[in-house]
């Protein structure tokens, strides 16, 4: 299918707390959204890739224009994948309004999207060829995933007597087998990215802010998504802890 990348870039990155927006912060000797870009470039499966940025952000757009400039004196015109079109947007409010700005700029004839977040900066190529692949033989929704390590339980905050033992009561334990740390890039025929996203535009702020992936809203429309395997350098990067561990994967993957 004639695929989009868009790439989330519009985030605060607070948690990460270096002051900038998490898509300026420098990984190695570049920031962490030219990671970003060089990784969909060099997977080679867009037509078109889509950056969402936070409004105004004369730095992160510079960024972009170099980038679009390396990849044109890199190009070789003999290559079987055309130079992809760059285009940025201005993002939005929450990760979802960020996607539909990018989604309203995909160029006509787009029949696929991939939604990738910036901060997986570090993700493989093989990632981006596995959803395309399954996008290509025919699923409408496919998402990568990994084996969660950790046991994960559910809680709410104790009231009452309970809050001077401790802050929080276990009320069950998720099945671990059954469960997955989903990543980006996620994949979608267009027509139903959008139609997942037109039903979310009208979300109040609660029901918003409990959207964290594009999957979940093409959930709810009823339609399958489906798994393939991720990988564990797709970390997103997320606090000072995961900047050191893609620093040390910078200098030399796990393979
Ligand atoms: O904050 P969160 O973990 O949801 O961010 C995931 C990705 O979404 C990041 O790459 C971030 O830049 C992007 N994002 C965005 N617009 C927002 C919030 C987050 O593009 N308003």
């Amino acid at each position: 299918p004639v695929t989009a990348v868009v790439i989330v870039a519009a985030g605060s990155g607070d948690r990460l707390g270096y002051g900038m927006p998490k898509a300026r912060v420098p990984l190695g000797s570049d920031a962490i959204l030219t990671h970003a870009l060089r990784g969909v470039a060099a997977a080679g499966v867009a037509r078109q890739i889509c950056v969402a940025l936070p409004p105004g952000d004369a730095v992160l757009q510079e960024l972009c224009a170099a980038f679009a400039e390396e990849l044109r004196a890199g190009h070789d015109a003999n290559q079987q994948n055309p130079l992809p079109v760059l285009t940025t947007v201005d993002g939005g409010a929450t990760r979802a309004a960020s996607v539909r700005s990018a989604l309203a700029a995909l160029l006509d004839g787009t029949e696929a999207v991939l939604v990738h977040d910036a901060a997986r900066a570090l993700t493989p190529e093989y990632v981006f060829h596995r959803v395309v692949d399954s996008l290509a033989a025919g699923a409408v929704a496919v998402i990568p995933a990994v084996p969660v390590v950790d046991t994960v339980k559910m809680v709410t905050p104790t009231t009452g007597d309970d809050s001077s033992i401790a802050p929080e009561l276990v009320t069950g334990t998720a099945p671990r087998e059954e469960l997955r740390s989903v990543q980006t890039p996620q994949g979608f025929r267009l027509s139903t990215l959008i139609q997942a996203h037109q039903a979310a535009a009208d979300f109040d702020g609660k029901q918003a802010a409990a959207v964290t992936d594009d999957a979940m809203l093409v959930e709810l429309l009823g339609v399958p998504v489906h798994a393939v395997h991720g990988s564990t350098q797709s970390l997103k990067i997320t606090t000072p802890l995961d900047l050191i561990i893609a620093e040390g994967l910078l200098e030399g993957p796990l393979g």
